[in-house]
């Protein structure tokens, strides 16, 4: 057999994290010919598994075509399985030998995916670096996945602990967002059009909204989510690294540093939130729905305890306090349970000054010129203008789009899954889609007194029915900051 120099650790192999996501990733990976030649891959758990029963497990994911069994095959050669705890030295150093033996070399490059819950982020990160690195030149990738803490000051702690074992070129923490194919165009769309460049600021800019909404529940998640609560779960991460790339200055250059520097410069920026901006929900069950799923509110989700005031639904508005931004909210809306699946950005621009255009005999205010990136469903970017009403002899007007909507411009393109670029960037090396530890921090440090206050339930909780569009309170805050609705 041939040595092979790569080997790719999954510790929470019996998972749903490794079944739904990472598994299923790494073959497809494999079967596109992205991974290196010399590669294995060892699971880690607790539990007494096989790995046939891993990949059992995991099969309805993986989607393997007919015409691939064979190469199927090789791949489930390739995996292995190693069972043990996640707080033993000896369990370690037997994953250790087990791994050289598989790999027949004790100075493979080592990946080690910790998909696990973050009680044992500590002992498990600690354990690797003690007993599980390879010898010169084998270097290690350590990927995290959130929660990376609960607070500003666990995150610190966890970062801390970290640090002391890993150097931060080391450690990858996903965001899954920096995977998206529309979050990662944000950049290209402003740096790369002089027609955006010039407006992207305060004097052109009225508001700025990065939206998250979902139409499931928790869906037995609950006992994980309550936890944490929506702001934790999504506008922490997710929709804060999305406002970083949407505000932030432009980077030297592409690598990783650069332009992880402006995004945490422009975080630094952000004065904690105020509980005045915020508005929270939770939603309760739709009992005329014929859905069984949305008959049940959040309180009836088993893990849930029956006197939770945990949000569900969150709006956060932010300034961020430079001289591009200035006076231009940023608002971050993210729900569960809601009328539908999307995630989007809009930038709204200022009203045009000066109207000459009458309708009706009263100089009706023109709509906004609004432009939206939609991460997903339907990937797009449109421009929504004012034009002309075709055919007609007066200058009526209406509003409409330029639209770039990817499913028609770029019929047949095939988007890979976040979780396939960010695993593909961490095979090269780049940590560009990657979170840094002064970026975590940062982000923490904006949310973490209105955390700190809603735990101690200082705030209204709104309730609000399963399938709803939204809050009117969150409406009429944006409206209240500035924002118009432009239909
Ligand atoms: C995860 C959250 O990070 O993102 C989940 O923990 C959420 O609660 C998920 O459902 C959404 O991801 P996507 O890619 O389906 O939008």
């Amino acid at each position: 057999a041939c040595p092979q120099s790569f080997v790719f650790f999954v510790f929470g192999a019996s998972g749903d994290l490794a079944k739904k996501k990472i598994y299923p990733t790494l073959w497809w990976l494999y079967r596109d010919g992205f991974l290196p030649e010399h590669i294995c891959f060892v699971g880690y758990a607790r539990s007494q598994l096989t790995i046939e029963k891993i990949f059992q497990n995991a099969d309805k994911y993986m989607k393997v075509h007919d015409h691939e069994r064979d190469l199927y095959k090789k791949f489930l050669e390739l995996n292995h399985y190693v069972c043990g705890s996640y707080d033993k030295s000896e369990d370690f150093d037997k994953l250790n030998h087990e791994a050289n033996k598989i790999s027949q070399h004790t100075s493979a490059h080592r990946f080690f995916y910790l998909a696990l819950p973050p009680s044992v982020y500590g002992s498990v990160s600690e354990l690797i670096s003690t007993h599980c690195r390879p010898g010169a030149p084998g270097w290690v990738r350590l990927i995290v996945e959130k929660p990376f803490g609960k607070d500003l000051q666990s995150s610190n702690i966890l970062s801390g602990h970290l640090s002391k074992f890993y150097a931060e070129e080391e450690i990858y923490r996903i965001d899954h967002y920096l995977g998206k194919e529309m979050v990662q165009n944000i950049m290209v769309l402003r740096f790369s059009n002089r027609i955006f460049s010039r407006v992207w600021n305060r004097d052109s800019v009225a508001a700025v909204k990065i939206i998250f909404k979902e139409d499931i529940g928790t869906q037995g998640r609950g006992g994980y989510f309550d936890e944490f609560g929506i702001i934790r779960d999504v506008i922490q991460n997710h929709l804060m690294q999305i406002l970083s790339i949407v505000a932030m200055e432009k980077p030297r250059s592409t690598t990783g540093e650069d332009i992880r520097d402006e995004k945490v410069k422009v975080l630094r920026c952000i004065a904690p939130i105020k509980s005045e901006n915020v508005v929270i929900g939770q939603y309760l069950g739709d009992k005329e729905s014929k859905d069984s799923e949305r008959q049940l509110g959040y309180l009836d989700d088993a893990g849930v305890p029956k006197d939770s005031t945990t949000p569900t639904y969150a709006q956060t508005i932010l300034y961020i306090n430079n001289e591009r931004w200035d006076g231009v909210p940023f608002i971050l809306r993210a729900g569960k349970a809601l009328n539908e699946k999307k995630a989007e950005i809009r930038i709204q621009f200022r009203d045009v000054p000066g109207g000459m255009f009458d309708e009706n005999g009263s100089k009706a205010p023109l709509a906004r010129d609004e432009l939206v990136v939609r991460i997903q469903p339907d990937e797009a970017i449109y421009l929504k203008v004012n034009t002309k009403r075709p055919g007609e002899m007066s200058y009526s007007i209406e509003e409409t789009e330029l639209d770039l909507t990817y499913n028609e411009r770029y019929r047949g393109v095939k988007l890979p899954d976040a979780y396939e670029r960010l695993i593909l960037d961490v095979f090269m090396g780049s940590r560009i889609n990657f979170v840094r530890s002064d970026e975590l921090q940062e982000a923490w440090r904006i949310v973490d007194p209105i955390l700190t206050e809603i735990d101690q339930k200082k705030l209204p909780v709104v309730p609000y029915k399963f399938g709803a569009a939204g809050l009117p309170q969150a409406f009429d805050a944006a409206v209240k900051h500035g924002y118009v609705f432009t239909g």
